[in-house]
């Protein structure tokens, strides 16, 4: 049964035409049409005939054996790889029951392949990032650090009018050292492994607060879905960019902060009602999440009119049913 199914397009194109072609012959043989050296007039009227039922016996027979192949191009159109898991009906093919086997394997196949360059790409991402906060707490850390030494010991023998001017170079540079540390401390994913999402966007918020005296308006709704690793970081460094533009360069008086879900779709919202007018083409933090949100097949909106504060959106697909 399966190998009858299965047998191949062209074989069945040519059975079909094979079969019209002998039943248009029989009828020649078995009927008494015959076609005079000088063609009559009704000769020609009958072979008219015998000719269109031939091609309509063969438009129908092909058209079976053809339609799926339309179904399937236009199903193929409505396939996206950013929301994996959709595949043919199989059993629906028909004698097209091949080539969507086929089709799905491919499916099957590239969604593998991007989830593994999207894995690739995102951890080579995070590495690096590791790498960056490694060398600024190590190189950059440990000479402010002998900087601040050598000025205490400097100021210690100095008249009291240079040990001022010390004191407040000092000043600078610890400064500056309590911001290293801090640079590096954000490139590092390391909270999101210890807390959670949800914890982690929180405590984003909370230093938001701390640095700037925004409050931040917390609303993650429940029913949240377990995200796949690579989902809750691309979360997680949207939300911190956008948060630390809002602090860089919204001036404003409050921000949100949701997570939600409807559907298949998972939503993060910042949104402040600062400045507004941000530009995407501007800096390399926007792009960076918008180049984020597509590596794991999401969409980042960013609505920024000049005087009506900046809300960017992040979308996910989730697949799994809300909890
Ligand atoms: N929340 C915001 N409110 C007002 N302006 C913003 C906001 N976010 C970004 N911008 C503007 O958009 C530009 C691009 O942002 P971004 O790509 O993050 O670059 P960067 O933060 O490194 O300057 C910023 O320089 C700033 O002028
Ligand atoms: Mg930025």
């Amino acid at each position: 049964m399966r190998r009858e199914l299965s047998l191949p397009l062209f074989w069945r194109v040519c059975l079909i035409n094979g079969a019209v072609f002998v039943l248009g012959t029989l009828a020649l043989v078995l009927t008494p049409a015959t076609v005079s050296a000088r063609t009559l007039w009704s000769e020609v009227l009958v072979l008219s005939l015998g000719l269109a039922v031939i091609v309509a016996l063969n438009a129908v027979l092909l058209r079976s054996v053809l339609r799926p192949l339309d179904r399937l191009t236009a199903v193929m159109g409505t396939i996206d790889l950013r929301r994996p898991g959709r595949r043919l009906d199989e059993d629906g093919a028909g004698p097209a029951r091949p080539l969507v086997a086929g089709f799905n394997a491919m499916l099957e196949r590239l969604e593998a392949e991007r989830t593994a360059s999207t894995t690739r790409a995102l951890h080579a991402q995070e590495a690096e990032r590791q790498r960056i906060a490694q060398e600024l707490h190590d190189e950059v850390g440990q000479s402010l650090t002998a900087v601040l030494l050598g000025l205490k010991h400097a100021a210690d023998g100095a008249s009291p009018d240079v040990a001022a001017e010390l004191e407040q170079v000092r000043d600078t540079t610890r400064t500056s050292l309590e911001e290293v540390r801090r640079i590096s401390q954000r490139l590092r994913p390391g909270v999101l492994a210890d807390l959670g999402l949800l914890n982690s966007l929180s405590s984003l918020a909370s230093d938001l607060t701390a640095r700037t005296g925004i409050p931040v308006t917390r609303g993650f709704l429940p029913g949240l879905p377990a995200l796949s690793r690579e989902a809750e970081l691309v979360t997680y460094r949207v939300a911190q960019e956008a948060l630390t533009n809002v602090a860089r360069h919204a001036h404003a008086h409050a921000v949100e902060l949701g997570l939600t879900r409807r559907g298949d779709t998972l939503t993060l919202r910042v949104a402040d009602d600062g400045v507004g007018g941000a530009d995407a083409t501007a800096g390399a933090g926007i792009q960076g999440m918008q180049e984020r949100a597509r590596m794991v097949g999401g969409r980042l909106e960013l609505r920024s009119r000049r005087g009506a504060g900046t809300e960017v959106i992040l979308e996910l697909p989730v697949a799994e049913p809300p909890s």
